[in-house]
């Protein structure tokens, strides 16, 4: 379709859905949300001449996954957001199924898009063209076309490419499946982003040690981090265990040295990202003052997602809160950014004491740090529930597709909980960052609290957070 039906389209979208989806009780105070229609995952997060740039997944004109655009905001900040131009539509033959993911650097002074143009055919096959766009001084992006056609020796499904700067040249990793039907990591090295040269598979099933390890892996990430590599990606198809991999898909990470010489990546073991529910394609960007910050998307495809009850309001999903990361024993530590304590009303609530005494909080878009040795259970909004029993932190939640209650788990030595709370999502970092737990959740709207019970000592600091739309 051409570029201008699809603008119009999309007016229309804008114009007849937007109060709608601002009216819903369920829209998020302060997390990133489409205006209209479907948001999936962050896409060429990046900061540049001091503003940061986050790039979305989006359909605009339903709330299904389809041929999709590239959304963009921008902040000063990582709290207050401004809408800027879309930044890429599908229009073009090589792209025509979707703009699909992909990763933003900065060349020459320009933000350049690196991105998958998605082609899918109707007896059901696909292929995929790795494209370039860069910005133009009025920050809209202008399409240079494909750099990579589909690589001989895979099929269809290749995609996701994470493109940065390493001593000169460029590299990249790139998801990609090969014939039989396995997920695999390729690593690209470029020295102008035009020509590209494939150095071989770096990670996927049956390297490195693994077995079978999934038949597809998404949107990789590969950077260096507190003297090691980390890579993450999302693998489909493993198989559910007791208390792992219980989502229809993960998202998780390796720590291991990458070798740009040899194009080799020993690793260790893969741990999932996150422990909870909706968490998944997340990306990182390195900033000025040497942060390496996550966006992840508070979603996950093919199961329940497009049962969420905000789909009457003609919006779905939204991006996570931005999380910082560290390294620390080999292990992935997740914490807010310090940044989000914009978001603070006041100096907050204190309060300990034994925990079936402690008040009833406002849970509604809230921030709490809870120090806790004994065990508790605390209560969202009779929605969700976090349960400590001195061994296994339990988060149940009731599935919003079937009713049931279904619940995800954590096993270590509990000292305090981080939770940061919003009309429809909690997400709860544990000890400082060693584990984090993500949920959506639609409570009632009359619903606006959280209980502590229990006979355990508590210690509570509390604080209200302010709405924050984009601007
Ligand atoms: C992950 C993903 C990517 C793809 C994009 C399409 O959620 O499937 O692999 O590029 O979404 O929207």
């Amino acid at each position: 379709m051409s570029e201008v039906s699809l603008l119009k389209q999309l007016a229309r979208s804008l114009m007849t859905g937007q109060l709608i989806a601002a009216s819903d009780p369920h829209r998020q105070q302060w997390h990133l949300a489409p205006a209209v229609g479907l948001l999936n995952d962050p896409n060429g997060f990046i900061q540049a001449n001091g503003r940061y740039h986050l790039f979305y997944q989006w359909n605009p004109l339903a709330c299904r996954h389809g041929a999709k655009w590239w959304g963009h905001w921008s902040s000063a900040d990582l709290v207050h957001w401004q809408h800027e131009p879309v930044a890429l539509l599908p229009t073009e033959d090589y792209e025509i199924s979707g703009c699909y993911s992909g990763s933003a650097v900065q060349n020459n002074g320009k933000i350049t898009l690196i991105y998958t143009g998605n082609v899918k055919y109707t007896d059901g096959s696909r292929t995929a063209n790795q494209c370039l766009a860069e910005e133009m001084p009025d920050g809209t992006f202008r399409k240079l076309g494909p750099v990579i056609p589909l690589p001989e020796g895979y099929t269809g499904h290749v995609r996701d490419p994470k493109v940065w700067k390493h001593d000169g040249f460029w590299y990249m990793v790139l998801a990609a499946q090969s014939p039989d039907i396995k997920g695999k990591i390729l690593f690209y090295r470029s020295e102008d982003l035009q020509q590209w040269h494939l150095l071989g598979e770096i990670a996927g099933t049956y390297l490195n040690g693994l077995k079978e390890f999934g038949y597809m892996w998404e949107c990789p990430d590969l950077f260096p981090l507190d003297g090691q590599d980390v890579l993450l990606c999302c693998p489909q198809g493993l198989a559910a265990e007791k208390y792992r991999y219980l989502n229809l898909y993960q998202c998780g990470y390796f720590v291991g040295q990458l070798d740009y010489q040899q194009a080799k990546f020993p690793h260790g073991e893969f741990y999932e990202l996150d422990l909870g529910f909706e968490f998944y394609a997340p990306q990182t960007t390195e900033t000025a003052d040497g942060r390496r910050l996550m966006f992840g998307w508070l979603g996950m495809p093919d199961e329940n997602e497009l049962a969420q009850p905000t789909i009457k309001y003609g919006w779905v999903d939204c991006m996570s809160s931005p999380r910082e990361l560290s390294l620390r024993n080999g292990k992935l530590y997740q914490q807010p950014v310090k940044e989000l304590q914009l978001l603070r009303q006041s100096d907050g609530f204190r309060w300990q004491g034994s925990a079936q005494d402690a008040p009833e909080l406002a849970a509604v878009s809230a921030e709490i740090m809870v120090e806790v040795s004994q065990p508790f259970t605390l209560t969202l909004r009779d929605e969700a529930s976090m349960s400590w029993d001195g061994e296994c932190l339990i988060l149940t939640r009731r599935n919003w597709r079937t009713g049931e209650q279904e619940s995800r788990y954590w096993f270590g030595s509990l000292t305090s909980l981080q939770l940061l709370l919003d009309s429809s999502s909690l997400e709860v970092f544990i000890n400082g960052g060693e584990a984090c737990m993500t949920a959506r959740y639609f409570p009632s709207p009359e619903k606006r609290t959280l209980q502590f019970h229990g006979t355990g000592t508590v210690s509570i600091h509390h604080w209200l957070l302010s709405a924050c739309m984009i601007e």
